[in-house]
């Protein structure tokens, strides 16, 4: 994981790289440093904590220094605690390189044992020190960054972006192996980034790095591409991209996660755009989705979905979907359980949708790009445009926007809405005048709008949230379509509140989970108006047996049935029952974002996690 930024050209403002560095701070945040050229020296200023932190520390020794060469780094601790020795940039003995780095080098041990022994001295605990101290190995024979990285990725093993600048050679060299790295170009400037809304405030003209490519800028700022890979210089294509800046901006919500809850009226919008028609009540794909789902749907009989987190509760409700909207085979697995198992199957059976926000998370991309190697049908579901999962996959994306709030919340509500529509086409493709599908085509063409209603109050949540919040533990429980609901729901309160919460399909409350039951775990319990709404009352009524607290979820066709057996209820509008698990999902968000709030927690910035995870 980790954020990374360089940036070399004119003199620019060494606080404005910081600035942009903190929009990478989803991608971690236990330290934060920076490295920059001033006056032929190299400086250096880094600590433990946050980039605030930094900005500080820099602010208080160096007010508005200028730079024509810098490099700034956030972090997520794999090898090392998170202190300021550990924090990057990592720095030479000569004092003249420093490195910034995202990845895991795999083999640091014994690259670091044979730089000892050559009498370079290692100051801290992590493996990104290696690189700092190979270049400077490798200068010796070479005069040059750029000859210099082609033998340190030579001798390197993991992933990795890095950066790293000679004082000296005025030089800068980015290099991207399975982690992202972005160029933004403006004039004879480049800015150098882990995604593209940390360059947004520089530029719009972008080039996005593939694997294997080495960046590399000389003294006159003349860049140059090459693919260590295939071996070979090449030439990328300047792109432009047209997002608003604004899109990293709170708008006056306290936290990016509130403003991110309140935009999935039109998140689901946006998502549904030109692809649902109320007329003829048919779906319409995007082109490559649709035509790999023509000409392979004789062929299939599942469909696996395979992703990671609150991405995996998506696809654990995409089974169920399956289950009930095709005469499909449906399976979902952890992507870093899927990597490891014997595929023992025939795979031009399957059809894999791979699900992920970021489009970057190793675990997802490695299994997808291994099945890829071996030739299975593959849609991607990525949020992120230009993503790794975006760009080597048939994609179906979510427009969702840019998620900053490192829990995910309008992300999920995207994909469950990407994955209905994949399983709505499919099955319309062998039973056009299947009821059930027209009407739920014309309710999730609505669905925004009862959301939308439904965000206007949340009073009730609130106060549930201030009247629940100093219980240590929770039991979440649903059926069917409620059980992912119910796991994302604790999830959620895993995330950000630090509360035990443990999730249960309901049925299964009976077979051990009961036994935790008494009077300090409160239960979160689904409810919807259903088939299964007496089995679930039931349930409510063996957990109330056992002195239980009971929260029910309930819509208003549900609520007059379950509200007399239950200590606390909210109630959401009834809607079609595949619908209502973005609803109810939506209030276990915001009971989740309350609960934190109320605590004083860092909402937008959970400690330990990151939004986007490059590393198995
Ligand atoms: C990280 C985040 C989770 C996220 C998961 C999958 O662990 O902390 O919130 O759900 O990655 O992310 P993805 O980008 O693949 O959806």
């Amino acid at each position: 994981m980790c954020g990374v930024v360089g940036y070399k050209g004119k003199n620019i403002k060494v606080a404005d790289i910081i600035e942009s560095l903190k929009l990478l701070e989803y991608r971690g945040y236990d330290s934060a440093g920076i490295a920059f050229n001033y006056n032929g020296d190299l400086v250096v200023q880094k600590n433990e904590g946050k980039i605030d932190k930094l900005l500080i520390n820099f602010n208080g020794k160096y007010e508005d220094i200028s730079s024509n060469i810098v490099i700034a780094h956030t972090r997520w601790a794999t090898h090392g605690v998170p202190n300021d020795i550990n924090a990057h940039p990592h720095i030479d003995c000569t004092k003249k390189i420093a490195v910034v780095h995202n990845g895991i080098i795999e083999n640091y041990k014994e690259i670091k044992e044979e730089l000892i022994n050559k009498g370079h001295n290692f100051i801290s605990d992590t493996d990104s020190e290696v690189l700092s101290h190979l270049i400077e190995e490798f200068l010796n024979k070479y005069n040059n960054l750029f000859e210099v990285s082609l033998e340190v990725v030579k001798k390197i093993k993991g992933a990795f972006a890095f950066v790293a600048i000679s004082n000296d050679l005025e030089e800068l060299v980015a290099v991207r192996y399975e982690s992202p790295l972005i160029i933004g170009i403006y004039d004879n400037n480049y800015i150098i980034a882990s995604d593209i809304p940390s360059i947004l405030r520089f530029t719009k003209k972008i080039i996005v790095l593939e694997n294997g490519d080495i960046f590399f800028i000389n003294k006159k700022n003349e860049y140059k591409i090459y693919n260590f890979i295939i071996d070979k210089e090449i030439k990328r294509p300047i792109e432009f991209v047209s997002w608003d800046i604004s899109i990293a901006e709170k708008s006056g919500y306290k936290h990016f996660m509130l403003k991110e809850i309140m935009e999935q009226p039109k998140v689901i919008k946006d998502t549904l755009l030109e692809r649902i028609n109320i007329d003829s009540n048919t779906i319409t794909l995007d082109d490559k989705v649709k035509n790999l789902i023509d000409l392979k749907i004789n062929d299939i009989n599942s469909i696996v979905y395979l992703a990671c987190g609150t991405s995996y509760h998506a696809g654990l409700l995409g089974r169920y979907y399956t289950w009930e909207l095709t005469d499909l085979n449906p399976d979902a697995f952890y992507a870093s359980e899927y990597r490891y198992i014997n595929k023992n199957v025939n795979l031009d059976k399957i059809l894999y949708i791979v699900i992920s926000q970021s489009g970057e998370t190793a675990d997802t991309l490695f299994v997808a790009r291994e099945l890829k190697r071996l030739g299975a049908n593959i849609i991607g579901i990525p949020n992120v445009i230009g993503s790794s999962l975006y760009r080597e996959f048939i994609s179906f994306n979510t427009r969702a926007g840019i998620e900053i709030g490192v829990a995910a919340t309008k992300t999920f509500t995207a994909q469950i809405i990407a994955i209905l529509l994949l399983n709505l086409y499919i099955s319309s493709l062998k039973n056009k005048d299947n009821l059930i599908l027209k009407d739920l085509i014309q309710d999730l063409a609505h669905i925004h709008i009862v959301v939308d209603k439904f965000l206007e109050d949340y009073i009730k949540i609130q106060e549930i949230a201030i009247k629940y919040k100093d219980y240590e533990h929770f039991l979440y429980l649903g059926r069917n379509l409620m059980y992912p609901v119910a796991l994302e729901g604790a999830l959620k309160l895993k995330e950000i509140s630090y509360i035990h919460a443990e999730a249960y399909p309901s049925g299964e409350m009976k077979h051990g989970p009961i036994a935790l039951i008494d009077s300090k775990m409160p239960t979160m319990y689904l409810a919807p108006y259903n088939d299964l709404i007496y089995k679930n009352l039931s349930n409510i009524q063996e957990i109330k047996a056992r002195k239980g607290i009971i929260i029910a979820l309930v819509d208003n066709k549900s609520v007059d049935i379950v509200k007399d057996y239950v200590d606390d209820f909210i109630v959401l509008p009834y809607v079609n029952k595949f619908l209502q698990p973005i609803l109810f999902n939506i209030a276990l968000q915001l009971f989740a974002y309350f609960v934190a709030d109320l605590k004083g927690l860092d909402v937008d910035q959970p400690r330990n996690l990151a939004k986007s995870v490059t590393v198995e």
